[in-house]
C-alpha cells in the first residue's frame, strides 16, 4: 500500500542510458544525494535553533563527463520538471538564473563551487525524490550535482561548508532564501540516525532509529498551495523583526519570559511567530532525548505540539495537512504526527509502533478528502560518489 522506493543502482542506470543515447558516449563519474523528512524542529534553523531531519532513502543521482571547454550541456529525466528539459550554456558568460527554473539549481551550485573554475561538463539528472512534495528535492539536486563537482575539480572536502555552499546557491540562484537544514542533512545523514543540528554551531549529532518495532510513515498530502512560496520569506522577516525587537542576535537567544515581558510592544502576528520558534526549539531538544531514551509516546506528544504550533502560531499549515494529523492520529499505535517541511501542503510525517502501519495507512486514505501517497522510510546515508556496475 505504500510506495516502493527506486533502487539507486535502478537510477543510476536510467541515467546512464539516457546519457549513452543524448551524447554518444558512456558518463564517466556519477555520484547522489538524499531528500530529507524533518521530525520536529520547523522554522527554526533559519532562528539558528535546533532541528532533527533524517535523510531519506530516496535520491537525486547525477552522472556525467568533464569536457575540454567551458559548455554545458545537462539533461533533466524528472517528468515534474519545467520544460525546456535539457539546458545548455556557457560557463563563463551564461551562469544567470532564468528558465528553465530546475536549471537555477545547478547554476547557483556551480556558482558557489569552492574550487572554481569548474570545468565544462556533460550531465544527465534522475531523481526519486518527489519535486515540490516538501522533502527537499530542490537540496538533494544541489547537493548531488555538488557531490557530482566534486568528482570532476576536487574542493577540501570540508562538507558544511558544502552545505552551506549549496543553500548559498539556493539563495543566489533560486531566489529562496532556505534555511541551512536541507542541505546540512542532504550532505551529513547518516544511515540508521536521525541529526539533532544546532544551526547556531553547526554541529550535528546522529540520535540512533534503529528500532525495528518504530516506523516513520510519510504521507504526501499531494497538494501544493501557490502561498508557499511567498509566505516564506515573510515569515523569516517575522522572525528577525521579532529578534531585533527583543534585543537579540537571533531567536535562539530569546527565552519565553523575555517574549512574555515584551508582549504589549509587539504586534499580535510577530509575538505569535516568536512564540512558536522559541518553544519549537525547546521541543527539538526534548524530542531527541526521548528519542534516544526509547520514550516514543513524548517524542509523539512533542510532535503534535510541533503540529498545532505550526497550524495556530506560525500559520503555515493548511486543511489538507490537518486532515491527515488527524487522520493520523486516530489510529491505536501511532504516537505522534505533523506537518514536516516549509508547510502549505508537501508532507507529513507519522511516528507509530510497525505493527499498525496498515490500518493506518487505510485510515488515512479513508478520512482524507484528497489523494495521498504512502512512504514508509528508514534514515539513509548523506550525499556520495557512486560507481557504474559492470
Ligand atoms: C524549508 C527550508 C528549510 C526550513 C524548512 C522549515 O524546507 O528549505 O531551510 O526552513 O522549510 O523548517
Amino acid at each position: 500500500m505504500a510506495s516502493a522506493v527506486r533502487a539507486v543502482s535502478e537510477l543510476v542506470e536510467e541515467a546512464r542510458l539516457k546519457f549513452v543515447q543524448e551524447f554518444g558516449e558512456e558518463p564517466q563519474l556519477a555520484a547522489c544525494a538524499p531528500g530529507r523528512v524533518n521530525l520536529i524542529g520547523e522554522h527554526t534553523d533559519y532562528n539558528d535553533g535546533f532541528v532533527m531531519p533524517m535523510a531519506l532513502p530516496m535520491v537525486t543521482v547525477v552522472v556525467g563527463k568533464q569536457n575540454s571547454g567551458h559548455d554545458v550541456c545537462i539533461v533533466t529525466l524528472n517528468e515534474d520538471a519545467d520544460q525546456p528539459r535539457r539546458v545548455d550554456f556557457n560557463l563563463q558568460t551564461d551562469l544567470v538564473s532564468g528558465k528553465p527554473r530546475w536549471a537555477n539549481y545547478v547554476k547557483g551550485v556551480i556558482h558557489h563551487y569552492r574550487a572554481p573554475p569548474v570545468p565544462g561538463f556533460r550531465a544527465v539528472i534522475v531523481s526519486s525524490v518527489p519535486l515540490g512534495g516538501g522533502l527537499s528535492s530542490s537540496a538533494s539536486l544541489e547537493v548531488a550535482f555538488y557531490s557530482f563537482l566534486q568528482q570532476i575539480k576536487p574542493d577540501d572536502g570540508n562538507e558544511v561548508a558544502k552545505a552551506i555552499a549549496c543553500q548559498q546557491g539556493e539563495h543566489s540562484h533560486a531566489g529562496v532564501p532556505c534555511g541551512i537544514m536541507d542541505q546540512f542533512v542532504a550532505v551529513l545523514g547518516k544511515k540508521d540516525h536521525a541529526l539533532l543540528i544546532d544551526c547556531r554551531s553547526m554541529e550535528a549529532k546522529p540520535v540512533p532509529l534503529l528500532d525495528t518495532s518504530l516506523v516513520i510513515l510519510i504521507t504526501n498530502s499531494n497538494v501544493k498551495h501557490s502561498l508557499s512560496g511567498s509566505e516564506y520569506p515573510t515569515r523569516r522577516r517575522q522572525c528577525e523583526q521579532a529578534a531585533v525587537s527583543l534585543g537579540k542576535v537571533s531567536l535562539r537567544e530569546a527565552t519565553l519570559k523575555e517574549l512574555e515581558e515584551a508582549k504589549d510592544r509587539l504586534d499580535e502576528v510577530t509575538y505569535k511567530r516568536a512564540c512558536h520558534v522559541i518553544e519549537e526549539i525547546q521541543r527539538t531538544e526534548q524530542a531527541a532525548e526521548a528519542l534516544k531514551s526509547g520514550a516514543y509516546k513524548e517524542v509523539g506528544k512533542l510532535m503534535v505540539e510541533s503540529h498545532n504550533s505550526l497550524r495556530d502560531l506560525y500559520e503555515v499549515s493548511c486543511p489538507e495537512l490537518d486532515e491527515l494529523v488527524a487522520a493520523a492520529l486516530e489510529v491505536e499505535g501511532v504516537f505522534g504526527s505533523r506537518m514536516t517541511g516549509g508547510g502549505f501542503g508537501g508532507c507529513t510525517v507519522t511516528l507509530l509502533q510497525a505493527n499498525a502501519v496498515d490500518k493506518t495507512i487505510s485510515h488515512i486514505k479513508e478520512q482524507y478528502s484528497g489523494n495521498a501517497t504512502f512512504y514508509i522510510t528508514t534514515p539513509s546515508e548523506g550525499a556520495q560518489a557512486l560507481s557504474f556496475s559492470s
